[in-house]
């Protein structure tokens, strides 16, 4: 099993998207494949129309001992192979108890344990916020993948983002590759253009060489969990995405066996 983090402390810049489009490609592939919804807004939640507001049960048991795991939190969606485990809005709430609680900073990383024959990918979807969710995200990732729209101010949220990583890695002593996925890319402005090429010249070969597109079919993630299947040239270009990502990934596994 591989779970990846979706993350970035910069909020609207297409994590959720990037979860949704990159988990139902994971499972049109023939993986099976778990979301988990970190985010106390719930977008990801919203957009499979989970029944009953708030859902009954989520991602926030994970946290209170109330579930016994991930298996019993985890629905069934009507997209073959995917399943959600719903966010519950009591997350918000998380962060301060995580100050005083000790040892709920590894709880997500428990939890992946138990289902690691079950699921081949576990993609969790961050709050825009650093904070315990993210950081149990982190520690529990095998790569982290951090969506950044392409405009100057997104580039400093980047950085903060990368920075945080390493020192997540620095504490879990286990190395957390991050991979940087340019979104809401408009290549009629020329700061989206010279955004870009800054990314690309800061990070190197962690930025998808490419850009996922503004795409108004992206603007609805409701309407892309019910498309089927969906389309589009945003839609395209996170297959690109997600192809990379797998390639990025043999390859690294390919180093590790090699060393
Ligand atoms: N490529 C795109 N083209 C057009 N609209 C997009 C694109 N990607 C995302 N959006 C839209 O932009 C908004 C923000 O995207 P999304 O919710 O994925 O970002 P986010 O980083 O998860 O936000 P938050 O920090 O609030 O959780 C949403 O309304 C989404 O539908
Ligand atoms: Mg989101």
């Amino acid at each position: 099993m591989r779970a990846w983090a979706i993350a970035n402390q910069k909020g609207g810049v297409g994590k959720t998207t990037t979860s949704l489009c990159l988990a139902r490609g994971l499972a049109t592939a023939g993986n099976r494949v778990l979301l988990l919804d970190l985010d106390p807004h719930a977008s990801l939640t919203r957009a499979f129309e989970v029944p009953a507001d708030p859902p009954p049960s989520g991602t926030h048991d994970l946290f209170n001992g109330s579930a016994s795991g991930l298996l019993e939190l985890a629905r069934y969606t009507h997209i073959p192979d995917l399943q959600l485990v719903a966010a519950q809005p009591a997350l918000a709430t998380l962060e301060r108890r995580g100050a005083t609680q000790p040892g709920l900073g590894l709880a997500l990383g428990r939890a992946l344990h138990t289902v690691r024959d079950v699921y081949d990918y576990v993609l969790m979807d961050c709050p825009p916020t650093l904070g315990l969710l993210m950081v149990n995200a982190l520690a529990a990732a095998d790569r982290l993948i951090v969506p950044t729209q392409t405009d100057p101010l997104a580039l400093h949220g980047l950085a903060d983002m990368l920075r945080t990583a390493e020192m997540v890695e620095r504490s879990r002593r286990r190395p957390l590759p991050r991979h940087v996925l340019p979104t809401l890319f408009d290549r009629r402005t020329r700061t989206g253009v010279q955004s870009l090429y800054e990314l690309q010249d800061r990070y190197g070969d962690r930025v998808w060489p490419h850009a996922v597109p503004m795409d108004t079919r992206l603007r609805d993630a409701a309407s892309l969990v019910k498309a089927d299947p969906p389309d589009g040239r945003g839609v395209d270009m996170y297959r690109r995405a997600l192809k990379w990502l797998l390639e990025t990934e043999a390859s690294g596994d390919a180093r590790k066996e090699a060393a």
